[in-house]
């Protein structure tokens, strides 16, 4: 049996279709900014693998680490043991987290770090003595797919399904308007003493859709004001991708609480971090009525923590802030170049990021029928492309070579020309 026919007679694949397995690709190896397929191949990851790579594909300082580590201790329960890959995690992270110190509490991918946020600030302000805990998010948020971050995302086409098993969360505009200011303050009023979740500068799964640090700073200031718990859900945005570490350094209100994942390991294993204010935590110390009662079998694995670590280490040693920065440049540079293209609208730029909706005389979604086109195109044309509908963002990990980042524009103008 092939590869991609024992694929298709076994696996279920994520948002896919059952049975469309056109477009299907078998990927046999990894290197830099590229993947390559079983005929030989190469695609530029343009973006990152779900948003998740940054130092590049099989690194093999992270692979030589990992492998060290695997030798040493794979996995141990993480309740009551503890492991030194964890602990240097924990205090590493303090160093570069805005708002230090806070308790670094893991699990294991996005969805559960939102989760594990959730559950912080919700029991957390029960425990202060609300007997109501409100949760506002933002309008087109996307949080994960587990069932309080489906509850705090967007209600849409991707949990419509489970809606009456969700519970019901106050959604929010992004204040960049006058008229949006006045519904956010109202959603905030509403609201009040409860939690605020929020995708700092970009919100991703919905649209990259983008907002200022002027917003983000004014939407917490009114947040604050009407004495909500701000989680910062930074899974996409941490770790350089808006041009610096975190999104939230860029503005001075410092979130009581910060979502991490994807590019936490570098984008190589599956990681998830809540870091929370120590005031959260320590309320959490009365008795055992206040225990958190969450975990995961895989919290913390030690070959995580450890590709976390290298990860960390190659920022230092590959100083990849450097490279964010001239990323962040090319994609200003292309964002210019391609501003006066009439067939683009609404092109939109935050550090490594550059996004834009391609014209269509159907709706702006998910469901735009370019999405398909896309998805065909750009494969065979050496460039792994997602597009969110006929929204098209390039997104590719930081070691990503001007000559590459080129050849991906190239292959976008190509493609706008044929629609
Ligand atoms: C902002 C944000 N939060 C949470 C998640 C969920 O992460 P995961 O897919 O690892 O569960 C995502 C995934 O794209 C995300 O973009």
């Amino acid at each position: 049996m092939s590869t991609k026919s024992s694929d298709i007679n076994h696996i279920w694949h994520p948002f896919a279709v059952p049975g469309d397995n056109d477009l299907l690709r078998v990927i046999v190896s990894g290197q830099g900014a590229r993947v390559t397929d079983e005929d030989g191949h190469e695609l530029i990851d343009a973006i990152s693998s779900w948003w998740v790579n940054i130092h590049g594909h099989a690194h093999p300082y992270i692979a030589r680490k990992v492998y060290e580590q695997f030798l040493k201790l794979e996995h141990v329960i993480f309740a009551g043991y503890t492991h030194q890959p964890a602990a240097e995690l924990a205090e590493r992270l303090q160093t570069i987290l805005p708002g230090a110190p806070r308790r670094i509490f893991f699990s294991d991918n996005g969805s559960t770090a939102v989760e594990v946020a959730l559950k912080m600030g919700i029991q957390f302000l029960k425990m202060q003595g609300k007997a109501e805990v409100k949760v506002l998010a933002l309008e087109n948020a996307y949080h994960g797919d587990t069932f309080g971050a489906m509850s705090a995302g967007q209600p849409g086409m991707f949990n419509h399904w489970f809606s009456e098993h969700m519970f019901k969360s106050i959604h929010a505009p992004v204040p960049n308007t006058p008229e949006k200011l006045e519904r956010f303050e109202a959603c905030c009023q509403e609201a009040a003493g409860g939690v605020f979740i929020y995708e700092p500068l970009i919100q991703g799964a919905g649209g990259m859709l983008m907002y200022s640090p002027e917003v983000m700073e004014t939407m917490l200031g009114i947040a604050r004001k009407h004495q909500m718990l701000t989680i910062a859900d930074e899974v996409m945005t941490g770790f350089g991708r808006t041009g610096k570490m975190f999104a939230s350094d860029h503005c001075a209100d410092v979130p009581d609480i910060i979502c991490l994942s994807k590019a936490i390991t570098g984008g190589v294993m599956p990681l998830g971090v809540t870091a929370a204010k120590e005031f959260i935590f320590n309320a959490f110390n009365a008795s055992g009525e206040t225990v958190l009662y969450h975990g995961h079998s895989f919290t913390a694995n030690p070959l995580s923590c450890t590709a976390a670590l290298a990860s960390l280490d190659l920022f230092e040693t590959e100083k990849t802030m450097e490279h964010v920065e001239a990323l962040s440049q090319w994609q200003a540079e292309a964002a210019q170049k391609l501003a006066n293209n009439h067939k683009i609208a609404n092109i939109r730029h935050q550090g490594t990021i550059l996004a834009f909706d391609i014209v269509s005389n159907e709706q702006t979604g998910y469901l735009n029928s370019l999405r398909q086109k896309i998805l065909t195109f750009f494969p065979e044309n050496g460039i792994l492309l997602r597009p969110l509908g006929n929204t098209l963002y390039v997104l590719p990990p930081y070691c990503v070579s001007k000559d590459e980042l080129d050849t991906v524009y190239s292959i976008i103008k190509a493609f706008l020309r044929i629609v």
